[in-house]
Parts: structure tokens; sequence; C-alpha cells
């Protein structure tokens, strides 16, 4: 659906915002793009949006030219930005019904109720914009780049800054519109989000993508996992005969953690557990934890600095 070749964008002022993005999202894909502020995550939405020119490379949108197929790419995608409009005296009917316009197609009252509904702003359907509040104007702006049926959705970190109940809502929606087949392309610095939502993740740092990766495999690959063993008395220090397995003693000296990669087929976790009752440390409790896509994520960019 997308397809982003050798793509570049220096700001004028020289700042280099994207170097050589190379990048494919297939129809019906929930695709997030993580990274920190300043990684080009709204740049290269940007892009593809075409609000902003590249500097070089070439975007396609369902084999159409952002550039030279300006119209036909605009008119297949909806976008929420990032920042939110300044004050207008534009009811949310009337700017749902102005954009489905210009991107040429035939009214449709009952879509836009339907979107309406389906973001709670039913009720405010005659408001103007000045007057919603930050979380009603964040839904109205999703109602908005869905006026026109997308068949490509940008959603440029919709729940920075949000409440709890959009950013449920806003994950219904999302899954709705995944089971419709519209591809979805969000950006998040939250990324509980992302573990929620994405079938793949691409990790940009610095104007580079580092990585791009099916979700699922990502957190199997990278994920460690943790065995922590609750101490039924507390140790002065690893005994020496555990040395081999590397674990860490807990502040409070409560704790012993056995990290492990739960890929392996032997994680060690039986020869571990055979060698502490041989130690004669006991424990009262054990849980294992795995590494979230936070971990993963910070790992990441800290390496790529
Ligand atoms: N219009 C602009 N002119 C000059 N530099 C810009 C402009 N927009 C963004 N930048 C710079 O480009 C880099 C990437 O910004 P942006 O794409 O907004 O990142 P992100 O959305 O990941 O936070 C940043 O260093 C930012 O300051
Ligand atoms: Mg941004």
């Amino acid at each position: 659906m997308i397809s982003i070749d050798g793509l570049g964008k220096t700001y004028a002022g020289g700042l280099v915002a994207l170097n050589n993005i190379n990048l494919e999202i297939s129809r019906g894909e929930i695709f997030a793009l993580l990274g920190p502020n300043g990684a080009g995550k709204t740049t290269l939405i940007n892009i593809v949006c075409g609000i902003v020119n590249g500097t070089s490379g070439q975007v396609l949108v369902d084999g159409y030219d952002t550039r030279s197929d300006f119209r036909v790419t605009r008119a297949m995608i909806g976008l929420v930005p990032q920042e939110l409009p300044t004050e207008s005296f534009v009811t949310v009917w009337n700017s749902m019904k102005f954009s489905r316009g210009l991107f040429g197609k035939p009214a449709n009252p009952e879509h836009l109720e339907k979107v309406l509904k389906s973001l709670s702003l039913w009720d405010r359907k005659d408001t103007i914009s000045m007057e919603l509040s930050g979380g009603m104007k964040r839904r109205s702006l999703i109602a908005k780049a869905l006026a026109h049926e997308p068949e490509v959705l940008f959603l440029d970190e919709p729940t920075a800054g949000v409440d709890v109940e959009l950013r449920q809502d806003m994950w219904n929606l999302v899954a709705d519109l995944r089971d419709k087949g519209v591809t979805v392309i969000l950006t998040t610095h939250y990324i509980e989000e992302a573990e929620r939502l994405a079938d793949r993740v691409g990790v940009i740092n610095r104007g580079e993508i580092i990585l791009v990766e099916d979700k699922d495999k990502l957190m199997r690959e990278l994920g460690k996992k943790q065995l922590s063993l609750h101490l039924h008395e507390p140790l002065a220090e690893v005994p020496s005969q555990l040395a081999g397995y590397r674990l860490e003693l807990s502040e409070d000296h409560r704790k012993l953690i056995y990290t492990y990669d739960a890929q392996q087929n032997r994680t060690g976790i039986t020869a571990l557990l055979s060698e502490l009752d041989a130690a004669n440390v006991r424990f009262n409790d054990l849980e294992t934890s795995q590494t979230s896509l936070e971990d993963i994520f910070v790992d990441l960019v800290n390496k790529n600095r």
C-alpha cells in the first residue's frame, strides 16, 4: 500500500531530518512507528501525506507517486495531525463535510453520522472547534480524517496527553478500521499502544530507520525473561558455586534474579534449581517476568545514540 524508497529530507538550514528511508507497508496492516522526539516521525508522515516535500527518493501510495499523482494519493489518505489546530469557527459537522468534498467524495451524511457516533461526538456536531475541549478537539480531528473514507489512516501521536477514555475509544476505533481493511500507521511515544495494536513495528532514530520487525517476533527475539526467587532468608552474597548463572542479588538481599533467553531449548532453570537446593538456598516463592516492548525500544535507541 505504501512504498518508500530512498527517502531523504534536509530542511532549509541544513538539518537532515530523514536519511535514506526505505519502508514497505502492506494493505490492511497496522504499523507503529516508534522513535524519540525529533527522530523524524512527523516529517516522514507529512511527506507521505504530501504536506512536506522530500529532498530525495520516492513515495508511492497504492502505486501512485505522492508528488506527480498528489490528488489521487491524498484522497486515499486520512491524517490526524500531531498539532491541534488553533481556534476555528467551523463546526465539527461542517469541517467533516468540507473535508469529504475536498477529496472529491459525494456527500454521505450517514457515514459522517456513524463516524461521529463511534467517537462519541454526535451531540457536538454543531459545536465550533474553538468551543471544544482538548480531548473533543482530538476526537473531531479523527472524525475529520475519516470523513472521506480513506484507505490509509495516519495517526501522529494520537494519544499524547489525552484522557484514558479517549485512548480506549481510539484503540477500539483502530481495531474496527483494521477489520475493514484500512491500513493504519501510527506514531507514538506510548509504547504500550504499539504493543497492543501493531502488527509491525518500526523504530526511527535521528532520521534513520534502525529496525522494522513483526511485533510478536520482535518481542520473542529481543525479549528476555527473568526468574525472581524470593529467598527464605536474606543472602549476604551469591554463593560462589552459582557464579556460572550470573545471578543478581536484589538490594534488600531477599531476591535472586536469573535472566534467561526463553527462546533457547535449555534455559538452565532446571539445573539452577537443583544447584540452589544443593547450596542449601531456599526460597518461598518465585515469579517470571518478560521484558516489554518499552525495554526493547529504550535499549535500541540507546545503542544507536
Ligand atoms: N519545518 C521545519 N524546519 C526545520 N526543521 C524542522 C522542521 N520540522 C521539523 N524539523 C526538525 O526535524 C527533525 C525531525 O522532526 P520531526 O519530524 O518533527 O520529529 P518527531 O515527529 O519524530 O518528533 C527535528 O530535529 C526537528 O527540529
Ligand atoms: Mg512528531
